[in-house]
């Protein structure tokens, strides 16, 4: 068989609502989650007779064991699979770690999705991403994406139409933000109250407005911690908000930032822009794309 090639898609948090820290330390969100275009790739090959399955990756530093979820959430399908062939996966990495964009949590959504198929399993996207949230609160949501609305700690997950104003200014500043770190300061900043979670916008008329419409309103309670541990994060958006003229939200816990435009030329415009004014890596890419590779 030949080797079957998967994307692994970046998300960003449009709208991150997050309330006060519950009795287990997580605490519960109302986000509504889109995939953008900036892929990592797995590919899948089976592995010869008597070894076992096993993952490399391009990027130096990043462990390849069990401390990689791919790993994890491999063994776990594999324990309830008839016939889990061994299989060698090999991860290339574009999706920079720390940045609020959910890489980690793609790549091992997508292997699952993946291994299903290849070890015959039959598990229906529901029954995977259950298993998947085991592993983490952002697994769930790439079950049901491109776009969707993510409650719970993040693993309650329904899907939504996915934004008009359909392409984004992704920055990707060199810093790596700590998601425990980001929620700790959020707990002792007093912030997250339960109306922030349980006041839910009207999802289907926010996706029918333009990015200049909808972005006034988007809102990332963890923005106020990750610019506090990270000065140069908040000054940096500040920036590029006078430079664009637009509002500039971080995704996730950071250190990622993003706007969001109707067209490709526009995005591709400001990209450039920003590119020549500061000296930040910026790419201006979809929101929500399709996904070329061999699942289907
Ligand atoms: O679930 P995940 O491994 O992505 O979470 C990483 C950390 O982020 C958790 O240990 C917790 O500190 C924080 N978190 C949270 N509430 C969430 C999601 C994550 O407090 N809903």
């Amino acid at each position: 068989m030949p080797p079957m090639r998967v994307l692994a898609p970046a998300k960003i948090n449009l709208h991150l609502r997050v309330g006060p820290r519950r009795e287990d330390g997580f605490h519960s969100l109302l986000s509504w989650y889109v995939t953008v275009g900036l892929f990592d790739t797995l590919t899948f090959e089976t592995a010869s007779a008597g070894s076992v399955t096993s993952l490399t990756c391009d990027l130096p530093g990043l462990p390849c064991d069990e401390r990689n979820l791919v790993m994890r959430v491999a063994a776990a399908l594999a324990a309830e699979a008839a016939s889990a062939t061994p299989q060698q996966i090999v991860l290339s990495k574009k999706i920079p770690t720390g940045a609020g964009l959910g890489g980690g949590s793609a790549d091992a959504a997508r292997a699952l999705v993946a291994l299903n198929q290849i070890w015959h399993a039959g598990r229906s996207a529901g029954e995977l991403s259950a298993l998947a949230a085991r592993f983490g609160s952002d697994l769930s949501f790439f079950f049901h994406a491109p776009s969707a609305i993510c409650r719970g700690r993040g693993e309650i997950v329904e899907p939504i139409a996915r934004p008009s104003a359909s392409w984004v200014m992704l920055v990707l500043p060199r810093v790596q933000m700590p998601t425990p770190t980001v929620y700790r300061r959020f707990d002792a900043m007093g912030l997250g109250r339960v109306s922030d979670i349980t006041d839910a916008p009207d999802w289907l008329a926010w996706s029918k407005l333009s990015s200049e419409e909808l972005l006034p309103r988007l809102v990332n309670d963890l923005e106020p911690p990750a610019f506090e541990i990270e000065p140069d994060l908040g000054e940096l958006r500040s920036g590029l908000e006078r430079q664009l003229k637009r509002p500039v939200r971080m995704s996730g816990s950071g250190s990622s930032l993003f706007t969001l435009y109707d067209n490709e030329a526009a995005a591709i415009e400001a990209t450039g822009r920003v590119g020549r004014v500061l000296s930040v890596k910026a790419m201006a890419v979809e929101l929500g794309p399709k996904l070329a590779d061999d699942i289907g």
